[in-house]
């Protein structure tokens, strides 16, 4: 790729199964590890494997694509904990995803690294069971995608704060 194309612009980390449907207190280590080496090992593998043509790039973006089900907030206003609707497993680990993407985009500041929720989309992954089509679900990756030079980027409080240890996205 180096040869061919000198740099990447833009890597979207899109890979992911949902593993099993089983409800936590009867998933095995087994089932955990298979859904967290594609869903979470693998963006690192990927993202590792590419920042140093990412570097390359001034305008170089990371998108890893997570899911509504692995927001705290998202699980606790749609009620997401019916196992059977639900994977709990695969949504752990889009919750994890979510706090790699918060971390990569501190540890490479020149990028803009973001994730992006499709929402209920119809695919393989859900056997064609989704809201919408691939064309809307490809929406909100599109939108990160594009996000501007001075698009969201973590901030923190110090942990030293009177307020305590945070962080939030906010607009440089
Ligand atoms: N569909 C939804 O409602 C929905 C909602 C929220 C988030 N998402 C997320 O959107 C992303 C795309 O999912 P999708 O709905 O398009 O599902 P999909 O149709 O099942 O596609 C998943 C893709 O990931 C690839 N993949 C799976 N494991 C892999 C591995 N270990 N190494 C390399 N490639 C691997 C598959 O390749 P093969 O076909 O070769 O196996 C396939 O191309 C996923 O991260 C998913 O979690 C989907």
């Amino acid at each position: 790729m180096r040869s061919e194309h000198g740099r990447v612009d833009v890597l979207i980390n899109n890979a992911g199964i949902t593993g099993t449907f089983a409800p936590l207190e009867r998933a095995t280590s087994d089932d955990v590890l298979d859904v967290l080496d594609t869903n979470l090992l693998g963006v690192m593998r990927v993202t590792n494997a590419f920042v140093p043509l990412l570097e390359l790039s001034e305008n170089a973006r990371i998108v890893n694509v997570s899911s509504g089900v692995g927001s705290f907030q998202d699980t606790i206003e749609f009620d997401y904990f019916d196992w059977q609707v639900v994977p709990p497993v695969y949504a752990v680990s889009k919750t994890a995803l979510n706090l790699l993407t918060l971390k990569y985009s501190r540890a490479l500041p020149a990028m803009r690294v973001n994730a992006a929720d499709p929402g209920y989309t119809r695919t393989d992954l859900n056997a064609g069971a989704g809201a919408h089509d691939v064309s809307q679900g490809t929406t909100s990756t599109s939108l990160v995608t594009y996000l501007p030079n001075r698009g969201p980027r973590p901030k923190t409080r110090s942990p030293c704060s009177p307020a305590g240890p945070s962080a939030r996205t906010a607009p440089r």
